[in-house]
């Protein structure tokens, strides 16, 4: 590994709204980062946005405004989105900075300088989309194909880089060092892209056909084709900030596959023409698709992040991106398919296994963390798993396959769900002698509990650190080293949990009202919840004391109970509750009934009230009333 790392995305066009897939870029490179500070590297993170070029004046004046006016605006919304995401960058760079500019220029002198600028006579076939000249061999049936459209026919004097002069010593950079291209395909469709000649490359827009740009140093009738200008962020931005020499190379370039040649083409012979040592890594990765194409502006497909934000919540969302898809690979984003991953991953595993490892220690252990004792060999066997997991999870991580990192965090989980089944502390509450091995049990539940929140902290930095909150973990760790057993304090209070992440229901999700702007939809929801002391008072709450209950017949979720209201005699109550708790659990304990609820028959069976329990969507648990107030005491 690396000693440093630095790490970049794309600087995005500001002719486009922030979408799902800009962010995506920047989450997996601030998650990247964020694990890259657990392993103690110095890191640096840069994102930022694109400024200059035709797209752009033609979007300004659209809008009625001026091409700085405009590029303001929309650059805002960008820096404004990240801190949303819970994304942590060092520095936003902007090609309209006059650092930035002054550094393309210095970069294009010192190339004209050495002779390997020069201006000629051009005809070609022009795509405004790519801003660049295509080769005819790029086009499918004639059009663009990443923008479907037919390019201009374009003739005119411009400047040109002598890039073709570079095509062997690229071909052999990227041929002795395999990991300059990852994945290999995308290598290696560089390499195929690589047995044709490559032409120069024109630099310039004369300024009678654009004026949006940086002007060339050597003639001011010209300014700098966009590119030239926007690859340069990289470097223009370490050397404002003092940075150049402590990061440089040590960079992994993350960009989508779309602006693959650029990167993998003309940036290293930009570099090595100005002298300045390759970048060390490309990585690329695959597009979100949506109603079967790419999503982007053109198509008209894109997801807005903060509509995800009000589903499921921000870390969910970057959980969502970097476990579903695999990384170099095209994937699918609906809706349907972040519910489904937010269920079945984050609700019914890790987050489950976090509350209830909580819970019962605080059930029995009176709020505190119970001492560690003495681990068997179940204990043992489960720092096993763990050891090699943790030590397969940093691999993928280094070998930049978050999606499979994130696939063991859940497998770990299930391991520890299964321990806590296996060894029943429910059963081991109930039996004398036991108090140790309950505590044990517990003891490890919670610490595996903290090792896998503590591996998901860069993915999910918020609700980690809410679930470490709750095991007693105020300062959560910042070493690596740390993911092992035993390092959870024992005999401290712990608060009680907030659910991490209630289960969503599917059929809740109202598509319409997701559209709405956030602050509207807020509002509706609240106003329709409300209700009034009035009707509040109309319901009659009691204790109840369960003096007998038993599973219904042919229903795996339902119990039926004889519940002791304070009359004459018992009701019978139906409660969907067996998933939790087994009939003789409950049996005893003081619970809460709304008692004057109209009787109804589930399966048969006469109902006459409601048992209250909380509900964090994954478990539920009964509301108990102190053991010492009497069945029929009113709960007001
Ligand atoms: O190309 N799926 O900016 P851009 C995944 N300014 N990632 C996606 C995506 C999708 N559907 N759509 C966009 C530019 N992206 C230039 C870059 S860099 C010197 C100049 C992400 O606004 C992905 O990272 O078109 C892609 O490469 C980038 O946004 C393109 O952003
Ligand atoms: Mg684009």
């Amino acid at each position: 590994m690396e000693s440093k790392f630095y790490i970049t995305t794309p600087i995005y066009y500001v002719n486009s709204h922030p979408h799902i897939g800009h962010a995506y870029t920047t989450v997996v490179a601030d998650v990247l980062r964020r694990y890259h500070q657990l392993f103690e590297q110095p890191t640096y993170f840069l994102t930022g946005t694109d400024e200059h070029g035709q797209k752009i004046a033609e979007s300004a004046k659209k809008e009625n405004c001026t091409p700085q006016e405009f590029v303001n605006r929309i650059s805002q919304e960008f820096k404004d989105l990240w801190p949303h995401l819970n994304i942590q960058y060092d520095y936003f760079v902007r090609t309209t900075d006059s650092h930035h500019k002054a550094f393309v220029q210095s970069i294009l002198k010192k190339i004209y300088d050495n002779g390997e600028i020069y201006l000629r006579e051009y005809e070609g076939l022009y795509c405004v989309g790519c801003e660049r000249f295509l080769d005819e061999s790029e086009l499918i049936e004639g059009k663009c194909p990443d923008h479907q459209k037919t390019p201009e026919q374009r003739q005119e004097k411009n400047y040109f880089f002598q890039m073709s002069r570079y095509q062997d010593w690229l071909v052999q950079s990227i041929e002795s060092n395999p990991e300059l291209i990852y994945p290999t395909r995308y290598r290696n469709e560089v390499l195929q892209f690589l047995k044709f000649p490559l032409q120069d490359l024109c630099i310039s827009r004369p300024k009678e056909r654009l004026t949006w740009g940086i002007e060339l140093p050597f003639d001011s009738n010209f300014v700098t084709y966009v590119w030239f200008d926007a690859l340069l962020n990289y470097v223009s931005a370490l050397e404002h900030e003092n940075q150049y020499d402590h990061f440089w190379p040590h960079v992994h370039h993350l960009i989508g596959k779309d602006i693959l040649k650029t990167h993998a083409i003309y940036w290293p012979c930009m570099l090595h023409a100005a002298g300045i040592p390759i970048f060390n890594h490309l990585l690329v990765h695959g597009h979100w698709v949506s109603s079967g194409s790419k999503m982007s502006k053109s198509v008209g497909n894109v997801i807005n992040p903060l509509d995800m934000k009000d589903l499921v919540g921000i870390d969910a969302l970057r959980y969502f991106l970097i476990r579903d898809m695999s990384f170099g690979e095209d994937s699918n984003f609906t809706q349907e398919l972040v519910i489904t991953r937010y269920n079945g991953e984050l609700a019914n595993n890790i987050g489950n296994l976090i509350n209830r490892s909580i819970s019962m220690c605080r059930q029995h252990f009176n709020q505190c963390i119970p001492p560690r004792g003495t681990p068997e060999e179940t204990e043992q066997q489960l720092y096993q798993v763990f050891h090699d997991g943790v030590a397969q999870i940093k691999n993928f991580i280094e070998g930049f396959q978050l999606h499979r990192a994130l696939e063991v965090v859940a497998t770990l989980s299930s391991h520890v769900n299964k321990y806590l089944d296996t060894c029943a502390p429910w059963n081991l509450a109930k039996q004398e002698n036991s108090r140790d091995r309950l505590g044990t049990v517990l003891y490890t539940a919670v610490d595996m509990s903290r090792i896998v929140a503590t591996i998901l902290l860069p993915v999910m930095p918020e609700k980690m650190t809410s679930a470490l909150e709750a095991m007693g973990i105020s300062k959560p760790s910042t070493s690596w080293n740390d993911l092992c057993p035993g390092l959870l304090v024992e005999n401290i209070q712990i608060p009680a949990p907030s659910p991490l992440f209630p289960k969503i229901k599917p059929a809740e999700v109202q598509p319409e009202t997701r559209q709405q702007p956030q602050e509207h939809s807020e509002m509706v929801e609240t106003d329709s919840a409300m209700i009034t002391i009035d009707e509040f008072s109309k319901m009659v709450l009691k204790v109840g004391k369960i003096l007998s209950s038993e599973k219904v017949k042919k229903s795996d979720k339902l119990l039926h109970s004889q519940v002791d209201v304070g009359e004459d005699k018992p009701r019978s109550i139906v409660s969907g509750i067996a998933l939790h708790y087994q009939p003789e659990e409950i049996i005893g304990r003081n619970v809460m009934v709304v008692s004057n609820l109209k009787p109804a028959k589930l399966r048969g069976i006469l109902s006459e009230g409601m048992i209250l329990c909380t509900d964090d969507g994954t478990k539920l648990n009964l509301v108990e009333p102190p053991a010492e107030v009497p069945p029929g005491t009113v709960i007001k």
